[in-house]
């Protein structure tokens, strides 16, 4: 599905991805845990880098879960020495591939450093007009929506909102995606089948593709493979095909 296919037609707006069985490819090969993690950083290369080649407009990666911070310390200091690594050197590429990035999440428990890197990496792409690229970091859906609900409590307390002029719409404009369209298509890798508090108010009417793949596996081949299954899809968003109806 190459760039110049069709000008696109019938890809996914934005492709959520969750990244998962980093750890069990490590285990099926006999290495320790972080040599998963180390190669799932090449699968993120090899995504960001096939979304760039076919032109698609948006896609968000599920690198770190509010919940991953109860993991063993030496596993999430290995994350955290990986992110540092990734922002460091692969944002001058983000730059030159027309990449714009930007992390969804919270910051307030990231280390001070981590949190320059991102933010540098923001600034430095933030006029590029290609891929939007999203890290979700720190990311948890149910946190954001009840954040997005408190700043309309506040609001609504403050006079400065009706509460009958809230909409599904102006909902999701205070979410971390705002500005993004909602993900038309989710995959999650390595055989679980659950969405672990990813874009759970975003997801209302995504498609998702569950697969055995573990994420070090995933790279450019399985990503295009992945698409097709999107593009074969029918997407009907609750009604019913014209030619169903009698
Ligand atoms: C899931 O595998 C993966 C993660 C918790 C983190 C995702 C991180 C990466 C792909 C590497 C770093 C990313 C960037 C953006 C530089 P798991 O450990 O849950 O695997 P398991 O379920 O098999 O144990």
């Amino acid at each position: 599905m190459p760039r110049s296919d069709a000008s696109n037609a019938g890809l996914p707006r934005h492709v959520a991805i969750i990244m998962d069985g980093n750890g069990r490819w490590a285990r099926q090969r006999g290495l320790p845990r972080s040599a998963g993690h180390v190669a799932g950083v090449e699968s993120v290369r090899a995504v960001v880098r096939t979304a760039v080649d076919i032109g698609l407009a948006n896609l968000t990666l599920y690198a770190f879960s509010t919940e991953n911070w109860k993991r063993p310390l030496i596993e999430v200091n290995h994350l955290m020495t990986l992110f540092r690594g990734y922002f460091r050197k692969d944002v001058r590429q983000l730059r030159d591939m027309n990449v714009r990035m930007r992390i969804i999440g919270n910051r307030s428990r990231a280390a001070e450093d981590i949190l320059s890197m991102i933010e540098e990496g923001e600034k430095l792409t933030e006029g590029n007009t290609g891929l939007n690229l999203a890290f979700a970091f720190d990311y948890g859906a149910q946190e954001e929506i009840v954040a997005a609900a408190r700043n309309f409590a506040c609001a609504v307390k403050e006079g400065t909102v009706d509460p009958e002029s809230i909409t599904v719409e102006s909902f999701s404009k205070q979410l971390q995606t705002g500005g993004m369209p909602d993900p038309d298509f989710v995959i999650r890798t390595s055989g679980e089948r659950r969405l672990s508090n990813f874009l759970l108010f975003q997801s209302a009417y995504s498609e998702f593709l569950f697969l055995d793949t573990m994420w070090p596996d995933f790279r450019r081949a399985e990503f295009l493979a992945a698409l097709e299954h999107f593009v074969a899809r029918d997407r009907r968003f609750g009604t019913v095909a014209p030619e169903a109806v009698a």
